[in-house]
């Protein structure tokens, strides 16, 4: 069934139609549709708009629509537009005259976006406590590897030893801001579009503030022209999940690093691993590529609503039809992910010797040498030169600076002293990193309980 026939001659043209039509996607929506509707019946009955006998019916219509769909007795098929074309198709079989009474006083247009507006808030608040579950993984981690060392890398060259710990809850800390900015989109999306019409308004008096109550939106607009034409929820979400899927895609390339041989830092469970159909030894971790692939998706989600939302005058066109694909492919690639990663991460083995052994490597402590030398006030600068010259003596002879004899750094510089080989152990090295944020264990232990907090001080949306 059509919602606007009466107009047309001709009927559509099978690929103009096939074109136009969203039901194949949108119908994920179909709760959302439902309960709205309901809200708006319900405001119409109370207003006076429709009669009350009217209202109820359609609401009762629309409770054995939503129910069956649950149940699976009515499957979402038929050659309808949309959902919103299904839900009143079905809903005027089921009850008759009183259904073609439910689009009284709105739109299409403002019905599109309280759908997508609810499906937004929903799935932010399940998308943040999929990232709350990462992060309580990091946690637990972190918690039993306080004093695990591992190397610590810039421009991936061994720079300085730091904490297992540490490294990991660096990865909580930036799902926490994802955590955040999924809130502030949240309460950005709660804000109810419905009365907006199709971009003017309605001439019936009907009470947005009633319908806003009744959904659990914090607020109503402000404007009819910007609530059917606004898409800057869709945009924000796409942003905060591209940011969640940059994240992951980050501490994938690290597993992926790490659990290569040249590395042997992790290994990650059998149930997290794939075989190669050739090569009988392998053990490659896909789900660890799979996840960094899968934001290159996301980022291209993001993409393509801006790119469709770039340009366009007020009030609704079809282009924003097209947001919806985007936004579902986004969310459900956010989830899975999440997921696996989860388990995959959980169930990872930690070689903490192999990391041990490889922290001190290549001179890592080069600067703990330069800070001993400062303690004694030689200026950084000369201590850093002193260093680099030790360094390179090390190189050439093929020995670690807690290798070398006293006489021979002294020959570098005479304030060195005996005590100096106790400060070349990664475990010094990392123990005395006690800035606050740092490396040490106490600060670590710090930042847990920090991080706990943290964890359940923003709840869910
Ligand atoms: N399927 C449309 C969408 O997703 C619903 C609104 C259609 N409104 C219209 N005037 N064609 O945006």
């Amino acid at each position: 069934m059509k919602l606007w026939g009466g107009r047309f001659e001709n009927d559509p043209d099978a690929a103009a139609q096939e074109l136009t039509r969203s039901f194949l996607f949108d119908r994920r929506l179909y709760r959302h549709d439902i309960v709205g509707s309901i809200a708006h019946a319900r405001m119409l009955g109370q207003c006076g708009i429709i009669e009350k006998t009217d209202s109820d019916r359609i609401i009762d219509g629309l409770q054995s629509i939503l129910s069956d769909i649950e149940s699976g007795v009515l499957p979402l098929d038929g050659d309808d537009e949309d959902i919103h074309s299904f839900v009143e198709r079905v809903l005027t079989e089921r009850i008759g005259e009183s259904g073609g009474r439910l689009h009284t006083a709105r739109s299409r247009n403002d019905q599109v976006v309280l759908d997508a507006r609810l499906y937004v808030l929903e799935q932010v608040s399940v998308c943040s406590s999929r990232v709350a579950d990462l992060q309580r993984t990091l946690l637990n981690h972190a918690r039993t590897n306080v004093e695990t060392i591992l190397p610590g890398f810039t421009h991936l060259q061994h720079a300085q030893p730091v904490s297992l710990a540490h490294h990991l809850l660096a990865y909580f800390w930036m799902f926490q801001r994802d955590r955040e900015r999924l809130r502030e989109t949240h309460s950005r999306t709660n804000v109810l579009p419905l009365g907006a019409a199709a971009l003017a308004g309605t001439s019936f008096p009907i009470d947005r503030q009633m319908v806003a109550r009744e959904l659990g939106f914090a607020k109503v607009s402000e404007n009819s022209m910007d609530a059917v034409s606004d898409r800057d929820f869709v945009l924000e979400t796409l942003f905060d999940l591209s940011m969640v899927m940059l994240h992951v895609s980050r501490l994938c390339e690290e597993l992926v690093l790490w659990s290569a041989t040249e590395f042997g830092f992790v290994e990650f469970d059998d149930r997290f691993s794939t075989g190669s159909s050739i090569m009988p030894q392998k053990k490659n971790p896909d789900v660890a590529e799979i996840s960094r692939g899968k934001v290159g998706r996301v980022v291209g989600d993001l993409m393509t609503v801006l790119t469709i939302m770039k340009g366009l005058p007020l009030a609704y066109h079809s282009d924003m039809q097209e947001d919806k694909e985007a936004l579902f492919d986004a969310v459900d690639t956010v989830l899975l992910v999440l997921t696996v990663l989860n388990g995959a991460l959980g169930s990872l083995t930690f070689q903490a010797n192999v990391m041990r052994d490889a922290s001190g490597q290549n001179y890592a402590l080069a600067t703990d040498l330069a800070d001993y030398l400062v303690q004694r006030g030689v200026p950084f600068r000369e201590a850093h030169g002193v260093v680099g010259k030790a360094v390179r003596m090390g190189i050439a002879s093929g020995r670690d600076l807690a290798e070398f004899r006293l006489e021979e750094l002294r020959a570098f510089h005479p304030g060195i002293e005996d005590d100096v080989f106790a400060l070349l152990t990664v475990e010094s090295s990392v123990a005395t990193r006690r800035s606050e944020g740092g490396t040490s264990p106490e600060r670590v232990v710090q930042q847990i309980k920090k991080a706990e907090l943290a964890l359940t001080g923003i709840a869910d949306p």
